[in-house]
């Protein structure tokens, strides 16, 4: 029997590119999607038949009733923030019990890592990263400390386990003088959260995986965040603390690097990034709030303002070099019908130096641009790629042209059937 492969969809720039919306539609050509990384950091939006669903820590194939969903060894999970995710798909007619496996390798985020995570944006005062505020960062470090609780450590002497390791927690947060805060409510849902996990398969999934492919069943990974958040490729500091490139495909699941095929990447038709950090492409005029405006550029998770721009052929580059990206996906497409010209970033410029390979720091730098003609036609009732007009699909091929990757799927609405395969 032929070994099955892994298909890797991933967010190339700062997140937020769309990822759910593809695993969704790509479900049905997968026997399993599998997150590998991040948690409830992520926010994934899915639209289908008029309803919205944003998932957190659970795969965007859940909707699909025959297939298998993992959340791999490499994600951290909130068993409260799980239990409510779960509970609302349960709500709307989904079965999730026998089909959704959690790996017992996987962290545990406790309340006090999501008050650790404040203290230490606190502490970095106008430094401070912009976290989601969902324990991440020290969730992950507690994972490099050796010091972290895994998901199976709840299957035995799960209490003094836990004690110990809030003990500590707190320990830390006296010594951060850090005291005003309050988790009783939540730690209670969060004990419930712990009770209510043990009603899914908790299991090896590394070795569920390996077996599945060697049955020939094929694998979708679904990332979280975007390269440019990424712990070692990304604009470190101000990035999330997982890999969220393809190398945390083979970690975060278990798998070695010659069982990954595809691996696509997403991208927008412009930028947008949460949170604080580099940006050079940022714009802060009206182009910068019409494009959040018109792509509703608001956190899933946070409610937050994205940040907006053109879109950063420099950025894109790099992530596909980084990734070994073989097709692109372009997202949101119909957001910028009737923008007389859309630019592109091709390089950046700072002090009289310009390049177009990603800078080890990317503050200060200036977006240098090209200028392309737009359209005005509406993308979003399209449903195939010779209706495109002829200025878009100039743009198309200018960026296949400076990526040297094609563009197989364009995104033209957030629904699921606003999505046209193009012709290769
Ligand atoms: P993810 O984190 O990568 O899954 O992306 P998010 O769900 O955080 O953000 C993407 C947003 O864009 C969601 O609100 C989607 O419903 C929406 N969306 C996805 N594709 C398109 C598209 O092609 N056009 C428009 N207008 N919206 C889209
Ligand atoms: P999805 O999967 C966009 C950003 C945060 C912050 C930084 C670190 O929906 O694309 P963290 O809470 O991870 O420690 O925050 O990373 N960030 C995201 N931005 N989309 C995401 O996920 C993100 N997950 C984290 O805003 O700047
Ligand atoms: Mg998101």
């Amino acid at each position: 029997m032929t070994q099955g492969k892994v298909d890797a969809l991933l967010g190339i720039v700062f997140g937020d590119e769309g990822k759910g919306k593809v695993v969704d539609v790509f479900t049905p050509r997968y026997d399993v999607v599998a997150r590998f990384a991040g948690g409830p950091n992520a926010g994934h939006t899915i639209i289908f038949n008029g309803k919205k669903f944003v998932l957190r820590s659970i795969p965007s194939g859940i909707f699909d009733e025959g297939k298998i969903n993992i959340i791999g060894n490499g994600c951290v999970i909130a068993p409260d923030l799980f239990m409510q995710e779960a509970q609302e798909l349960e709500a709307a007619g989904y079965d999730l019990r026998s089909r959704l496996h959690i790996s017992t390798r996987a962290h545990l985020i406790l309340p006090t890592h999501r008050v650790l995570d404040r203290a230490y944006e606190a502490a970095k005062g106008k430094n401070a990263v912009g976290t989601t505020g969902k324990g991440i960062g020290p969730t992950y470090s507690e994972k490099a400390s050796r010091t972290g609780l895994r998901v199976g450590d709840i299957i035995h002497d799960f209490p003094a386990k836990y004690e110990a390791l809030k003990a500590r927690h707190e320990q830390i947060l006296r010594d951060l003088h850090y005291t005003d805060y309050d988790i009783q409510d939540e730690e209670k849902r969060w004990l419930e959260g712990i009770e209510y996990m043990r009603l899914f398969p908790l299991t090896d999934t590394g070795i569920e995986i390996n077996r599945l492919l060697a049955e020939g069943k094929n694998i979708l990974a679904e990332g979280a965040q975007g390269t440019m958040l990424d712990i070692d490729h990304g604009t470190y500091p101000f990035v999330s603390s997982s890999n969220t490139t393809t190398g945390g495909v083979c970690t975060g699941l278990g798998i070695g690097p010659n069982k990954i095929g595809e691996v696509y990447g997403i991208f927008k038709a412009y930028s947008t990034r949460v949170g604080a950090g580099p940006f050079p492409v940022e714009l802060f005029d009206e182009t910068g709030d019409r494009l959040r405006e018109i792509g509703h550029e608001y956190g899933a998770v946070t409610g937050r303002n994205r940040r907006c721009g053109w879109i950063d052929l420099v950025a894109l580059r790099y992530a596909i070099m980084i990734n070994g990206v073989t097709q692109l996906i372009m997202m949101k497409s119909d957001v910028l019908d009737g923008f007389p010209v859309i630019r592109a970033c091709v390089a950046y410029e700072r002090d009289g130096i310009r390049t177009t390979d990603m800078p080890f720091d990317t503050e200060g730098w200036n977006a240098v641009y090209r200028d392309l003609p737009g359209w005005n036609e509406d993308l979003t009732t399209m449903t195939s790629e010779d209706q495109f007009p002829k200025t878009f699909r100039d743009y198309i091929h200018y960026l296949e042209t400076e990526l040297q990757t094609p563009i197989t799927i364009i995104s033209v609405g957030p629904d699921r059937a606003q999505t046209i395969v193009r012709a290769s």
